[in-house]
This record gives structure tokens, C-alpha cells and sequence, in this order.
């Protein structure tokens, strides 16, 4: 009788265990934005050269001091991987990975961001400066992962 009671409070402990954890990794993913990021959009990472816009990487100008940059991510490359944008462009990046998960980060900004197969990135800079940056791939992809980059001209 005196087993069956401790039984039932180990019973009722890991499920408390397990209530507690899923409540702060819901707390995390939900509250805090930490989870995996949460894409809209999807593409099948096979046909991403013959999806629209993928189908045409490249530098778009697309408003007044607006542009659009629309990029894929392979091992170990940027499509297009030198980019020329005026001084004070909005630059919005709309990427997607045709293998693994690469990162993207440009060193002094704010960019930074995961593009995961199978979902569409998008992640929008200003650049005030009028220098050269580069993007730089920050997840590990493979042996070429280290020379994964491109660059960023940013025109006076
Ligand atoms: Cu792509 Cu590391």
C-alpha cells in the first residue's frame, strides 16, 4: 500500500515536469519569439530556380529609395553575391535556401537571420552609410560554410 502512494506522487511529478517544460518552451517559442522562425510562406526547395521570384535573383529597385533584393542560399554561395544599393536604401531581402539551413548576418547591422529549406525569409535594412559590407554565412553548412559571403556596396 505504502508503494502504490509513492508510485502516484512520482506519477503526478513527471507529468508536472513535463507540463512545466512544455509551458516554458511555449512561453519561449510564443512570448518571446524564440522558436523556430515562423514563416508564412513556403517553396519547395527543388523547384526554387524555377519559382517566382527565385527564378530571377537580383537587385530590384522597387520605390523611392526601396529595393528589393531577392536571393538563394546554396552550399556555399549567395545568388547574387555582389550587391550595389544607393546610400539610405530600404533594402528588403527575400531569401531562400535551395539545401540546408544557412545563416545570414552582415557584420554592424541588425541583419541577422536563419533561412531554412522549404520556407521564404525576408528581412529589411536600411543602409545610412555609404560603405561596403559584407554578408557572411553564420550557420555551419558544410566544408565550404567559412567562404560562404557576399558583398554589399552602398553608393554616396
Ligand atoms: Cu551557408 Cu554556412
Amino acid at each position: 500500500m505504502k508503494m502504490h502512494k509513492y508510485e502516484e506522487i512520482w506519477l503526478i511529478l513527471s507529468v508536472a515536469v513535463i507540463i512545466i517544460a512544455m509551458g516554458i518552451t511555449g512561453y519561449q517559442a510564443f512570448a518571446l519569439g524564440m522558436g523556430p522562425p515562423s514563416h508564412k510562406e513556403t517553396i519547395d526547395p527543388a523547384q526554387v530556380d524555377s519559382t517566382a521570384p527565385f527564378d530571377k535573383p537580383g537587385v530590384y529597385e522597387v520605390g523611392e529609395n526601396q529595393y528589393e533584393v531577392v536571393m538563394t542560399l546554396e552550399a556555399f554561395q549567395f545568388v547574387p553575391n555582389e550587391i550595389t544599393v544607393p546610400q539610405g536604401a530600404e533594402v528588403t531581402f527575400i531569401m531562400t535556401s535551395k539545401d540546408v539551413v544557412h545563416g545570414v548576418n552582415v557584420p554592424h547591422t541588425n541583419l541577422n537571420t536563419m533561412v531554412v529549406p522549404g520556407h521564404i525569409q525576408e528581412i529589411t535594412q536600411t543602409f545610412h552609410e555609404s560603405e561596403e559590407f559584407i554578408m557572411i554565412c553564420n550557420e555551419y553548412c558544410g566544408t565550404g560554410h567559412n567562404m560562404m559571403s557576399a558583398t554589399i556596396t552602398v553608393e554616396g
